[in-house]
């Protein structure tokens, strides 16, 4: 049967009939906010390429948490900003790092709230780099060694999940033997499983102050021309132990997010990163977009394209809506 008869538009005529007949549908569940995490006391450093988002110190931190808790928000990923930065980034598995004082000052102040801990060094290290440099290159082997010891901690502080987003070779699989054979074995790992080497980043290192002092992230991060690769990613990293598999970024990654959905009966996330954040922002405070139908339809596509998951920066203000029943 075809048109005359077939008219698609009878299912379009008003809005009831499209919320029945809608077949993807947003939920607070599937929100995760990311938070940074910065020492000292009374701090809420604004980050001007992400308005609304701040470094916060962990007095701050707690004010932030009852906000999620309040509004129903399951769960935050933390980065941290530690004192001191060296060579190896020690402070990242360091027993009173800054991330291990936020996990047990989130858990204090709203146990309920899921913490999950971004498990890399880029934040750490004095060159910015996600590992240990040798011979002007990450060193694979004994980055992983570090990673685990940084994941191990986060556990121990009390942590949730442990997401790494290092992209070395094998980590999934050093950090789930550190969990094991440490009493960890229920805890989780998220794996950033496809992420590429894209410049949708920049917001997000300025708010991390983790921007690479030399050369860039390409020989870890993979090619933005690749596809098939992120199937050979996310493969390992089940094998190697991940629960979760994430892709990373999300808007002009779609294709990669429905493949993963289509090829792993995983739970897949999806990264709603800080350039794509920012550049909603932007072009709403330009007055050149509808800012919140915008964020709206974009983390709409991220699920429609089969994210289970979303990490974005719009969880505060989704969950607000959803909770307003506005959409
Ligand atoms: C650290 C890390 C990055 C992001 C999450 N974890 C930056 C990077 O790889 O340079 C990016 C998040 C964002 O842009 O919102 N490895
Ligand atoms: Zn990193």
């Amino acid at each position: 049967m075809a048109f005359p008869e077939q008219r698609l538009r009878r299912l379009r005529r008003n809005e009831t009939i499209r919320r029945m007949v809608r077949e993807t549908a947003l939920s607070i569940d599937d929100l995760i906010l990311p938070l940074f995490v910065i020492h000292g006391t009374g701090v809420r450093n604004p980050i001007p390429s992400m308005p609304g988002h701040f470094q916060l110190s962990i007095d701050e931190l707690r004010k932030e948490i009852k906000e999620v808790q309040d509004l129903g928000i399951p769960a935050v990923i933390l980065f941290g900003i530690p004192e001191h930065k060296d060579e190896v980034g020690s402070e990242a598995y360091h027993k009173e790092g800054i991330i291990q004082q936020a996990i047990k000052a989130i858990k204090d102040t709203a146990p309920q709230v899921l913490v999950i801990t971004d498990v890399c060094l880029c934040e750490y290290t004095s060159h910015g780099h996600c590992g240990v440099i040798k011979g002007g290159d990450v060193d694979n082997d004994s980055t992983i060694e570090i990673l685990a010891r940084e994941a191990l901690s986060h556990a121990e502080a009390g942590a949730d999940m442990v997401a790494p987003s290092d992209m070395m070779d094998g980590r999934v699989w050093a950090i789930r033997k550190a969990l094991d054979e440490n009493g960890f074995s229920h805890i989780p790992i998220m794996s950033y499983a496809a992420k590429y080497a894209s410049s949708y980043y920049g917001p997000f290192r300025e708010a991390a102050e983790s921007a690479p002092a030399f050369g860039d992230r390409r020989s870890y991060q993979m090619d933005p021309g690749n596809s098939d690769e992120a199937l050979r990613e996310v493969e390992l990293d089940i094998e190697e132990g991940a629960d979760i598999v994430m892709v990373k970024p999300a808007l002009p990654y779609l294709d990669i997010i429905r493949r993963v959905r289509d090829t792993f009966p995983y739970p897949v996330a999806a990264y709603n990163v800080s350039g794509e954040y920012s550049m909603i922002k932007a072009a709403e405070r330009l007055g050149w977009i509808d800012g919140e139908k915008v964020m709206l339809e974009t983390l709409l596509s991220i699920k429609r394209a089969g994210a289970d998951l979303i990490l974005t920066y719009f969880a505060k203000d989704a969950a607000r809506i959803l909770a307003e029943g506005r959409i």
